[in-house]
């Protein structure tokens, strides 16, 4: 039966480009998870966009001169190049500076407000008094109170994860003039999340499908008591607040961003011309699983905030497994912009192709424990497993074909039990892997696929068919057949994780046109601006392309060409010379 499956992917801060960190993290896992589902003939919708308001986007602007709008634009479009490039096929990604996210946001604040879950308080705030204003967020640096790690911001300590109040922070210092800031009185708008701790510890009571890690972060935050969150900020970039007396504040960005799921459905479903079809994903009552692709530092907004949000707005769809990541270090440190500890997506796909870092980011997913990319093992994965076992193999056999079977599948003669073995066993692979993909386990799926690969090669190796074109051809026919059909159904194995090879190795097979959709820049006009979004379109519903190959006989190959490159070992040297 179809399915309903949401995912939303995390919306990137619009104020750098994106790294290999972000993608391994948060980026690559989604688009696996939505092009198997879309395979399987299940009704997918991704969306995610770029987070574009709080104090990353002002304190970038700042440090570079420029407007807000400039930084947002900057890299708004450098995020829609890097996802094409590496084929992040969402079906909207759009960003959170539209009218229609806007004007969702008020309608949520204003709701939540009216059923009691937003309250008002007079809090005390750090206020620089040498800059004239207050200090919120990422405007304070200082030590962390629970883990001691200096750097901490005045939101979210990126060492032990835990979500802070700036005046928690020890030695806090302002981030523009490093002055020790003074408490001052402000009012601000709360979330009640006291008020949603026992229906939160009821919904997460049943989830025993997350991540271990998820989960004991998730329950260890409800067992300690939640507290009222501040959901405004004394800042003048953002979505206003709704209610009068406020204009010198802004709505909180964690409350907007975590919205733009929503928002973002309801866009896309207006942008196909249907403005309801959203309710097929968010309304309680319609069968629907959600799924949010998510970093480590993000789990609090995801597993606490925003299903609070969505309680108490009522109707709402919650999420269903939120398979956060652990952290991707780069040659053994910690990734970090401002260091140049980094490799730059436009970087990376300006010199190789996408295909081997998806492999790679996935073979090596930070899945359970914090995992390291390092250019020397990227070389010797792309070239021992990549080329080596899964390109040779579909290349010398599709090579072969071409040119000893007149540019066409063999028609085989009867199987024999080896040929039957390799050919259950990829069959098998379907149910197995396709088990892993849907508990989002893709560094054993993927792992499992590659397996098979290996499997097909030593079925080459035992039955060879070059060995016996003259002397049995009948037989040579057959392990042609064999091998050929099971490439092919390693080839859709791949699919989720490969795009771009195996389609093109479906077109050496011979197939006609496109396994997956195709992703689109278009420009949105709302009342008053335009805005660009990368989009997806694809039609090929009420098929379930995840099963076997049935490769005809007599089909026609087109001329092949090696699915992969290898890469000379001194790129190694070349691309550690570009760090630091
Ligand atoms: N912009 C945030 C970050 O980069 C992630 C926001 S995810 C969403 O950490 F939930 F707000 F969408
Ligand atoms: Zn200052």
């Amino acid at each position: 039966m179809k399915e309903k499956i949401f995912i939303g992917v995390a919306w990137p801060y619009a104020n750098s480009h994106l790294h290999l960190g972000h993608l391994a993290g948060a980026y690559i896992p989604p688009d696996i998870f939505a092009r198997y589902h879309r395979l399987r003939g299940n009704d997918v919708l991704m969306v995610s966009g770029s987070d574009t308001h709080g104090t990353p986007i002002t304190v970038t602007a700042e440090q570079e001169g420029i407007s807000p709008e400039e930084v947002i634009d900057r890299y708004h479009k450098s995020f829609i190049e890097s996802f094409q490039g590496l084929g992040i096929s969402f079906d909207l990604f759009t960003y959170t500076n539209t009218e229609n996210h806007w004007a969702i946001t008020t309608d949520m604040f204003l709701r939540l407000l009216e059923k009691g879950y937003i309250y008002k308080e007079k809090m005390r705030a750090l206020y620089c008094e040498h800059c004239h204003r207050f200090l919120p967020d990422r405007y304070v640096e200082g030590t962390c109170p629970f883990c001691h790690f200096e750097d901490a911001r005045g939101d979210q300590c990126d060492n032990c994860g835990k979500p802070l109040d700036a005046l928690e922070l020890i030695n806090p210092r302002c981030k523009f003039c490093g002055h020790t800031p003074v408490v001052r009185e402000t009012e601000h708008f709360f979330l009640d999340l006291p008020k949603f701790t026992e229906p939160l510890k009821e919904w997460v009571a049943d989830k025993t499908h997350w991540r271990p890690s998820v989960r004991n972060f998730t329950l260890n935050l409800l067992n300690e008591g939640l507290r009222g969150r501040a959901i405004t900020r004394d800042i003048d970039w953002g979505i206003p607040v709704p209610v009068e007396g406020y204009s010198d504040k802004r709505i909180y960005v964690w409350f907007d961003a975590v919205i733009g799921y929503f928002s973002a459905s309801v866009e896309w479903a207006h942008n196909k011309g249907f403005p309801e079809l959203w309710h097929e994903w968010w309304d309680l009552d319609k069968p629907c699983r959600s799924y949010y692709f998510i970093g480590k530092d993000n789990i609090f907004f995801h597993t606490l905030i925003w299903p609070a949000m969505l309680m108490g707005y009522g109707d709402r769809q919650l999420p269903y497994d939120v398979p956060a990541n652990e952290y991707l270090t780069l040659e053994g440190r910690k990734i970090s912009s401002s260091r140049n500890w980094a490799v730059w997506a436009p970087d990376y796909l300006s010199r190789y192709d996408p295909d081997p870092l998806r492999y790679y980011l996935t073979v090596h997913a930070p899945e359970t424990a914090d995992a390291d990319f390092s250019w020397r093992e990227f070389v010797e994965r792309n070239n021992n497993e990549l080329v080596g076992t899964w390109g040779n193999l579909a290349h010398r056999m599709l090579t072969f074909a071409f040119k000893n079977f007149d540019k066409a599948v063999p028609t085989p003669g009867e199987l024999n039990e080896t040929d039957q073995g390799i050919i259950m066993q990829v069959e098998k692979a379907f149910e197995t892997v396709g088990a892993e993909l849907d508990a989002c386990r893709f560094r054993s799926a993927i792992s499992q696929v590659m397996a098979v690969a290996r499997e097909a090669n030593r079925y080459l190796d035992l039955t060879s068919p070059w060995k016996i074109l003259k002397s049995d051809p009948e037989r040579a026919a057959t392990a042609t057949y064999v091998a050929l059909r099971v490439i092919d159904s390693l080839k859709t194995l791949f699919l989720p994780f490969l795009p771009f090879s195996s389609q093109r190795l479906h077109e050496y097979l011979g197939y006609e046109g496109d396994l997956f959709g195709q992703q689109e820049v278009a420009e949105f006009q709302e009342n008053s601006h335009k805005h660009i979004a990368l989009t997806y379109h694809y039609d090929y519903q009420d098929q379930d392309l995840w099963k076997p190959s049935e490769l005809p006989p007599g089909q026609l190959l087109r001329r092949p060409k090696p699915l992969f490159r290898k890469l000379d070992d001194s790129i190694v040297e070349e691309e550690l010379a570009r760090l630091g």
